[in-house]
């Protein structure tokens, strides 16, 4: 067994020297060092040999087991610093080389006009309506009945509205209004939401009209709300978000959900009120339609207008984006060119 021992050793050494890769290596620590291999079938020989062979064979099988397993990770060492040393020098990288054009994309500025808004509205105390209460795609009931439009308002027309085939009454909205109607028929008063989304319009595009655009609509419905209210919190509104207090002007006007309404203009950012092409000479910018809400709108979902009283509003944010940022085209929003789209 002994001579066997020394033989085993023997050619172990003999194979490591031909071995020229770490999968060699394993190998042949496989043949020999394994459990199935060559030298473990030695040791369960020895269970058949005397107390004293068994003393004598089973230290020589120790000792070569030790004196193989050096062996084998001198061996396996070599051969990992020299495959790592081949494998570094064929994947040198050149860190001077300019790297790749990665384009990245940013937010639009829509997007970022009525995020602005939102903090704004956020900060006064308006939380965002859930979007299932403002849908784009509307019944006439929530885009008009309910906010008190006549059967025969021109605003109802094919020529304003777009009617979808879904079914009938089912149209594109054209105001963000109706989600006054879902907010109130899911709230209780004190309610004080806004709700930022595209509307739809049959409109001719031109640089300033746009067959759909965005709206923020805000409603606050509560005991003793008044139009003083209502100046106070728009006149903030365009305080921060114009970055300075700017003379506004109340317009008298007419929506069929709220009396009185009124239009709201901000003096001209280009000419500081003077007149010029941007205001057609008149030294102001309408930006928002507002109003007290309609008792006959605050009946139709079941608020006592004896008890409260609310006031609403909706913006156009092509509009007071077109203003911060001196756009003279609302087209420039939608047609993606990203030398426009770049700017922001
Ligand atoms: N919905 C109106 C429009 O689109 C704006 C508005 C909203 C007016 C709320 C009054 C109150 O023109």
């Amino acid at each position: 067994m002994k001579e066997q021992l020394e033989k085993i050793y023997e050619s172990a050494v003999a194979e490591l020297q031909n071995a020229a890769s770490i999968n060699d290596v394993a190998q042949i620590r496989d043949t020999y060092l394994s459990r199935k291999g060559q030298l473990n079938e030695i040791k369960k020989g020895l269970k058949d040999l005397s107390d004293e062979d068994k003393k004598v064979v089973g230290s020589l099988a120790n000792q070569i087991s030790q004196k193989l397993e050096e062996a084998l990770r001198e061996k396996h060492e070599l051969f990992y610093k020299k495959e790592l040393d081949e494998k570094l020098a064929k994947e040198r990288i050149d860190v001077t080389l300019t790297g790749k054009y990665v384009p990245h994309g940013r937010i639009h500025p829509i997007t970022s006009t009525i995020n602005e808004i939102t903090t704004i509205f956020q900060t006064l105390g308006f939380s965002v309506v859930p979007s299932e209460l403002s849908p784009e795609v509307e019944t006439e009931y929530y885009n008009f009945d309910m906010l008190n439009v006549p059967k025969d308002h021109p605003a109802r027309d094919v020529q304003d509205t777009f009617y979808t085939s879904l079914a009938k009454n089912v149209v594109l909205r054209s105001q963000t209004s109706g989600a006054q109607i879902h907010a109130m028929e899911c709230q209780n008063p004190p309610i004080r939401v806004i709700a930022p989304g595209r509307v739809y319009r049959n409109e001719n595009i031109n640089a300033r009209k746009n067959n759909f655009f965005h709206q923020i609509e805000g409603l606050y419905v509560d005991k003793d709300i008044t139009f003083g209210d209502l100046k106070g919190v728009l006149n903030e509104f365009i305080r921060i978000y114009f970055g300075e207090s700017r003379p506004t002007r109340f317009r008298n006007s007419f929506f069929p959900f709220t009396e009185p309404s009124a239009e709201i203009d901000v003096q001209c950012i280009m000419c500081q009120g003077k007149g010029c092409r941007i205001c057609s000479g008149t030294g102001w910018l309408e930006i928002l339609g507002a109003g007290m809400v309609d008792p006959n709108v605050l009946r139709g979902v079941g608020i006592d207008p004896d008890v409260y009283s609310g006031f609403a509003f909706g913006m156009g944010v092509e509009r007071l984006a077109m203003l911060k940022y001196a756009i003279d085209d609302i087209r420039l929003f939608f047609n993606n060119d990203e030398r426009f789209l770049k700017q922001f």
